[in-house]
Order: structure tokens, then C-alpha cells, then sequence
């Protein structure tokens, strides 16, 4: 069945994870506008750089209009009380998509279902998920590799609030012969309902103490920041550091960051081979082309 909305990662499913790969390495090269005289909305209600932007190229590239309110909390009706459901509603008589960042984990996944069949992309949701990041961080696993089974995959940082950590452990569980390390400060582990989401898809997940534990064979190494948004006692976290002394060991991996970074990743790795976390963003805009491609498509 094809998606009219994208909410949630466990809609990426092989088959259109690689129908979606397929087409956005089609979009490095050709000139598409599949999205000419149509009308992209972007509704943001928490910060962001990447996502946003990348979206908002994606739609011109392809030949589409933006609408966008950048700070929805603030600029959009929202100050005034009016519900997401409203808000949703009035915007779906003015675009063809909707691409939604919101602060809560789940009510944005409501109201969508409430107002199916209007095409609506999840663009992060709380501490809860982000779709479209997994989309693009499996996808630039991928390219590296052409392969998404047979995986070491270590995940470092905020594993609590991190979405883009949620969404690639559901997205690449699916696959075959996959193992999840994760290494996080203490008061930051990776919440039980993902491991036994992880472990239920068949694939393995080992709690690290630090990144010493984790095998010199891993293939990823996805490092994210502390969400101190999110978080209180902010100061209480001890932050992991990934320098080039910590990827002594680890000769064959990749290391990627859905980015912005704090100081998890020292700038020196930038330089390395092995960094790939501008890449990665850059991967998210062809990725998100073929979204939009798919979305649109009327079949
Ligand atoms: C992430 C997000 O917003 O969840 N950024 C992004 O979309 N590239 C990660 C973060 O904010 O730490």
C-alpha cells in the first residue's frame, strides 16, 4: 500500500527504503519537477537547520513553492491557543504536503491519522521519533556500504531523548545479522520499549559502559549530542567525546552525526576519512526529494 503520511519509522520498510535509496541516487544526477505548481508547506514548531533547509531545497529543486513558518510556536496561531489539529486543517486547503516538526512525541501522529488522507511528514517529534533522519542516515549507511544487513552499528550520547537514535534502531533492526551497541552517560540509556522493539525484530542490543567495550569491528559509529532542551540536570551529564585517539581502533567505520553537534565529536575528526557527518546531511536532501517524489505521485 503506498503512504499518503510518514510519522513514524516503522513505515520504512525495505521495500520502500530502497525504492526511496533508488530514487534519490537518481536525483544526485537528473533534473526532475515533479513537484511543479504544487505547494509544499513547512510547519515548524521547535528549531531547526538541516531538516527544514533541506526540505525546503529538496521541494525547489524539484521544482515546487514553500510555505514555511520557521517558529511555529511563536509566529503561527499555536501562540493563540488554537490546537495542531486546527492549525492542520486550515493548512491542508493551502498545500499539497505538509512536513511537521513538533514538540510533542505522539500528537502530532494523531491529529495526522484524524486528517488522513492528507500528506503529512513527521520532520521530528519530540523525543519520540524522526522518520525522515533515519531515512538519510540509512541511506548514507548504504552508500558507504551497499548493504543495510550484516551490521555493527554503535550508537554514543544521548540514547533517552535522542529521536534520530529511536528511529534508525527501528528502521535497521528490520534488517539481518544486526548489532546495536550503545554507549551512553549514565543517566541517558537507551529507554527498554527500543530494545525490545530491537531485540523483537530479531536483532541484538549490548549496553555498553563506554566506548572501550565496544568491539574494534564495528562498521557505524552514530554519535549525537545531549538533547539539554529536553533535560533538567543538564549539568549532571558527563559528556562522551569521540576524538582520533577514541578511533584508534576502529579502522573500518564510519562516523556520522544527524548533527548540530555540541562537543561529542572533537573537530580534528573532521578531516578523517572516516567522518561523514557532512555527507550525511548532504545525503538528506536527495532523500528527501525522493520523499516528495513519492508522495506526490498519484498511482
Ligand atoms: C536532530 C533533531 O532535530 O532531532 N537534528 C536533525 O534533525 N538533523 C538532532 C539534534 O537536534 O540533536
Amino acid at each position: 500500500m503506498r503512504l499518503n503520511q510518514l510519522l513514524s519509522s516503522e513505515q520504512l520498510t525495505s521495500d520502500l527504503l530502497f525504492e526511496l535509496f533508488e530514487k534519490a541516487d537518481a536525483m544526485h544526477e537528473g533534473v526532475y519537477d515533479c513537484l511543479k505548481g504544487k505547494i509544499i508547506a513547512t510547519v515548524f514548531f521547535e528549531s531547526s537547520t538541516r531538516t527544514r533547509l533541506s526540505f525546503e531545497s529538496a521541494v525547489l529543486r524539484l521544482g515546487g513553492s514553500i510555505l514555511s513558518t520557521e517558529n511555529a510556536k511563536e509566529m503561527s496561531s499555536a501562540i493563540k491557543g488554537e490546537t495542531l489539529m486546527d492549525t492542520l486543517r486550515v493548512i491542508q486547503s493551502y498545500a499539497d504536503i505538509v512536513i511537521v516538526r513538533h514538540g510533542h512525541n505522539t500528537e502530532l501522529l494523531e491529529v495526522a491519522k484524524n486528517l488522513y488522507p492528507m500528506k503529512i511528514i513527521n520532520a521530528g517529534a519530540g523525543s519520540g521519533e524522526h522518520p525522515t533522519q533515519a531515512l538519510l542516515d540509512t541511506y548514507t549507511i548504504y552508500r558507504k556500504y551497499n548493504r543495510l544487513n550484516n551490521l555493527k552499528i554503535c550508537v554514543v550520547g544521548d540514547l533517552l531523548f535522542g529521536r534520530t537514535i529511536h528511529s534508525l534502531v527501528k528502521v535497521i533492526s528490520q534488517f539481518e545479522n544486526i548489532t546495536i551497541y550503545g554507549v551512553s552517560p549514565d543517566l541517558l540509556h537507551l529507554p527498554q520499549e527500543y530494545v525490545e522493539y530491537i531485540e523483537k525484530n530479531g536483532a541484538t542490543y549490548t549496553k555498553c559502559n563506554n566506548i572501550h567495550e565496544v568491539p574494534d569491528d564495528i562498521d557505524v559509529m552514530y554519535c549525537t549530542r545531549t538533547q539539554s532542551e529536553r533535560f533538567k540536570d543538564v549539568k549532571e551529564v558527563q559528556e562522551i567525546v569521540v576524538n582520533l585517539k577514541t578511533l584508534e581502533r576502529f579502522k573500518n567505520v564510519i562516523v556520522m552525526h544527524p548533527l548540530p553537534r555540541n562537543s561529542e565529536i572533537a573537530p580534528e575528526v573532521d578531516g578523517d576519512p572516516r567522518a561523514v557527518y557532512f555527507e550525511q546531511a548532504k545525503n538528506g536532501m536527495y532523500a528527501r526529494m525522493a520523499l516528495l517524489e513519492y508522495l506526490i505521485k498519484e498511482v
